[in-house]
């Protein structure tokens, strides 16, 4: 017989382990987002792309494409399940590495950067809505940033693949490492539970009960959960409450849409994607810009893992406006550092203050953004609610990825850098004022809070 302690920490090692090997989407997320800086000039020379232009296209094609991915899969995860949405994700990532690993012309691997784009939009909102939807609420938060911890592996090892291959001129090698986690990804989600809450809204409680018994303690919990969200599933039914354009929505879309902005517009990707190009033209060597990268990736994963360890205790909120004014300060620094011109002579200062910012972001704007976008939206529309505030997070990144080193050449890195950090202070003012705490909250019950059934 297994004591109850005993099913209790099954139970809650079932929740870590569909967790963890979600999670594996956002490894795909860091990675393909992270290795093309690194591989960008083998490409270019492999393709004779001569022009900044064609250059450019390789990088922001992929974003592109998360932006379209990111709002058909709103749909798949709605419609067919987020097991399903998952499990197609994994399939559109192998095919498009499939292509670029074997791809014969230009126009070939532009196709297949797009549908790892596709993979990349979908797994970034899909990962975490699953994820939110299976954990327990007091743990919600930690579970669900898993999914960012693994971005910023990716991203590290995506850095470190680059250091280590950069000399073999293999770009194919580099990015078909991927298909590892890919494959790992969606093999793994045959087994996994499809999400209770999806199975509720579809009507389907006895398949409901029978994942949460996996997952949850007392037969009492477990049916206070489902009517939990009956509850709000059927208040949806009763309105014509089921389009995205419905006005109980509006304040959810909007605080989705704008903190979604708000994660790219406050300039984590200049450094993440340009910080070796930014600090060459400071003056560093190109190796020792490298090692700077690897120092900002690494303090990048170091303080996720201490979000992860907070965010349930001290909350969304304090995490987000500690880790903005970090942001701030950071920004200013570095504005600083190039107003005197010591970025480059002060590489060691100048590569703290990046890994400050980075640090600050890690704990702020990168988990609990993904974290809010799962937790804010009704069940009723939830993947496609979350896929609308997904898709303006890949716009707003592929804008700022484009407009980046055009404003640094219009108006000087001392004020593009100031510039991010007025964006970051208006954005901190918008996040004290808007953001809800969501920690230990039942979804169901953040629901009627956000959205209340007229
Ligand atoms: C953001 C990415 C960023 C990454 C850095 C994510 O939360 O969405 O745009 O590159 O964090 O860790």
């Amino acid at each position: 017989m297994t004591s109850p302690t005993q099913a209790s920490a099954a139970h809650r090692r079932a929740v870590t382990k569909a967790a963890a090997l979600t999670a594996v989407g956002g490894i795909l997320f860091g990675y393909d987002t992270g290795v093309i800086g690194g591989v960008l000039p083998n490409i270019s020379s492999d393709f004779t792309l001569d022009t900044p232009f064609l250059q450019g296209t390789v990088v922001s094609i992929l974003l592109v494409g998360a932006a379209v991915g990111a709002l058909i899969a709103g749909r798949v995860a709605d419609t067919l399940g987020r097991r399903r949405a998952i499990i197609a994700t994994s399939l559109v990532f192998v095919v498009g590495l499939l292509l670029s690993i074997v791809a014969p012309a230009f126009w070939v691997l532009l196709v297949s950067r797009f549908l790892i784009g596709v993979g990349v939009g979908s797994a970034s909102f899909v990962v975490p809505v699953y994820i939110g939807e299976i954990a327990p609420p007091e743990r919600r938060g930690a579970l669900v940033s898993l999914n960012q911890l693994s971005v910023t592996i990716g991203i590290l090892v995506s850095q470190l693949v680059a250091y280590f291959l950069a000399g073999s001129g293999d770009w194919r090698i580099s990015v078909g490492l991927a298909l590892a986690p890919a494959v790992v990804l969606g093999l793994g989600m045959v087994r996994e539970p499809e999400s209770p809450a999806w199975l509720v809204r579809q009507g389907r409680d006895d398949e409901a009960r029978e994942v949460l018994r996996t997952l949850r303690d007392s037969e009492d919990a477990i049916t206070e959960e489902i009517d939990d969200i009956r509850g709000t599933a059927t208040e949806e039914e009763k309105g014509a409450q089921r389009s995205l354009l419905a006005p109980k929505l509006r304040p959810a879309l909007l605080l989705g849409v704008t903190l979604a902005i708000v994660q790219q517009i406050t300039g984590v990707n200049t450094v993440i994607y340009f910080a070796p190009t930014v600090l060459e033209n400071a003056g560093l060597g190109s190796q020792a810009a490298l090692l700077a990268l690897l120092v900002v990736g690494l303090t990048n994963v170091v303080m996720t893992i201490v979000a992860i360890k907070v965010i349930d205790r001290v909350g969304r909120r304090a995490l987000l406006i500690w880790g903005m004014s970090g942001m701030v300060l950071g920004l200013a620094g570095l504005a600083i550092a190039f107003l005197f011109d010591i970025a480059g002579a002060g590489a060691i200062v100048t590569t703290v203050v990046l890994a400050f910012y980075v640090g600050s972001f890690a704990v702020s704007l990168g988990p609990v953004v993904w974290l809010l976008i799962s937790e804010i939206f009704p069940l009723a529309v939830r993947g496609r609610a979350s896929s609308v505030a997904t898709m303006a997070n890949w716009v707003a990144n592929f804008v700022v990825a484009v407009s980046y080193l055009s404003i640094i050449a219009a108006i000087g890195e001392t004020a593009t850098f100031g510039l991010y950090a007025v964006i970051t202070v208006l954005s901190l003012v918008y996040v004290v004022k808007a953001v809800p705490e969501t920690k230990n909250r039942s979804l169901a019950d953040i629901e009627r809070e956000l959205s209340p059934a007229s």
